[in-house]
């Protein structure tokens, strides 16, 4: 049997990143969703690999990446949704610089 395909699906916990992740699993993948409070088990859709993450903090973006990578040793599909909105009406990113954010998505393109 071929191996899944792995997906990674930032803020599963609600909304989009839930439904796409259901789906995502649905479809054949291995996902792998984030939240910031995994310990929240019953909020996690079916079959999605629990990991933690704050996209405001580097060394939890980081940290995520690994523990999917020592998991499963590849990330074929990356989706980028947990919620980084700006100027102080929503959630900040960990850094205010331009770029980070697309930083974030070339750590996991390369991995
Ligand atoms: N819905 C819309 O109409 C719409 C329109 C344009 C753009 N978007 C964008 O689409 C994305 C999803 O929207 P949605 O409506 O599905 O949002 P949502 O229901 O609020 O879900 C946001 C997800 O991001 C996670 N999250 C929030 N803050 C985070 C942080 N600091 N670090 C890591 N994860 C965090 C949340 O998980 P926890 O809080 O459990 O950690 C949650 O799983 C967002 O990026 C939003 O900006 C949405």
């Amino acid at each position: 049997m071929a191996e899944k395909k792995v997906a990674l699906v930032t803020g599963v916990s609600s909304g989009i990143g839930r439904a796409i992740a259901s789906l995502l699993s649905e479809r054949g993948f291995r996902v792998f969703g984030t939240m910031r409070k995994p310990s929240e088990a019953d909020r996690w859709p079916g079959n999605v690999g629990p990991i933690r993450l704050d996209v405001r903090d580097e060394e939890s973006v980081r940290s995520s990446l690994r523990a999917v990578l020592d998991q499963a040793g590849r990330i074929d599909a990356l989706v980028n949704n947990a919620a980084t909105r700006w100027l102080g009406l929503w959630k900040r990113p960990a850094s205010k610089k331009p770029g980070s954010f697309s930083r974030r998505i070339s750590l996991a393109s390369c991995a």
